[in-house]
């Protein structure tokens, strides 16, 4: 164990593990995003999970193969604890490291599919998304993927018509399908499920984020205690070894 490891957030971002800082268990992805980690080119339009400029993708494990599932999420409703143990993908990790832009980049580029632009990382990244979960499409198919994104400006067809040209264009060096789904990538994964000193550090931020609220049904120490059950509970169903007691030691919920 390391120094750093008692924060609670772990997640891969372009091929690094990262720790995030502690924060509120209900700071939003998108906030994360924008006011911690710098990646400004997520956007913030509606923060109500309508508009889709807020759009990255998150990778996890498949159960059942060692294939990865990769999925556009709104990440101003996303909480960023829920991305414990994910590889997340913002706009600002598609292009190669020469600057080569990913396939759906370009192609909304060629389709001048962009006016203002304020919609276009979340159409790349629902795009993108799209691209890595399929090998062909259609219209009717993308139609589907892009009903999250809204763009006042631009109009549907060039953007429709860029996400079926993608992919006609060149394998890209960097986020091919094949990339995506590289070894490495779900070693990385499977390296981050959920550890002991994680659910403590969590249990230890929901003590003052549930200090507030006490209500008539239930004293705010065994809400807290139910919670920390919960998670303990949740940790060990979701790793693949058997927990000893004394690894976990999980209390009483009563009060
Ligand atoms: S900002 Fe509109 S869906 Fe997230
Ligand atoms: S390009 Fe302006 S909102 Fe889509």
């Amino acid at each position: 164990m390391t120094a750093a490891e008692p924060q609670c957030v772990r997640f891969v971002l372009d091929g690094e593990t990262v720790l995030a800082p502690p924060l509120p268990p209900t700071t939003t992805l998108l906030d994360y995003l924008r006011e911690v980690a710098g990646r400004t080119g997520t956007k913030e339009g509606c923060a109500e999970g309508d508009c889709g400029a807020c759009t990255v993708v998150l990778g996890r494990p498949r159960a059942g193969d060692d294939g990865i599932d990769w999925r556009a999420v709104n990440s101003c409703i996303r909480l960023l604890p829920t991305i414990d143990g994910c590889e997340l993908v913002t706009v600002e990790s598609l292009a190669a490291p020469d600057g080569e832009l990913h396939p759906v980049q370009q192609a909304l580029v060629d389709g001048h599919a962009s006016q203002c632009g304020f919609c276009t990382p979340g159409f790349v990244m629902s795009l993108f998304a799209h691209y890595l979960q399929h090998e062909t499409t259609t219209r009717e198919s993308l139609i589907d993927a892009l009903a999250g994104n809204l763009c006042r400006c631009t109009g549907y067809r060039p953007i429709i018509d860029a996400g079926v040209a993608c992919f006609g264009l060149p394998v890209p060096q960097r986020w091919s399908r094949a990339d995506a789904q590289a070894p490495p990538r779900l070693a990385a994964l499977r390296g981050c499920p959920w550890r002991a000193t994680g659910i403590e550090a969590a249990i230890a931020a929901l003590a003052t984020d549930f200090q507030p609220l006490d209500d008539l049904r239930a004293s705010a120490g065994y809400r807290r205690r139910a919670a920390g059950n919960l998670l303990r509970r949740f940790q060990m169903e979701s790793t693949a070894r058997s927990l000893r007691t004394h690894d976990v030691s999980v209390q009483a919920a009563s009060a």
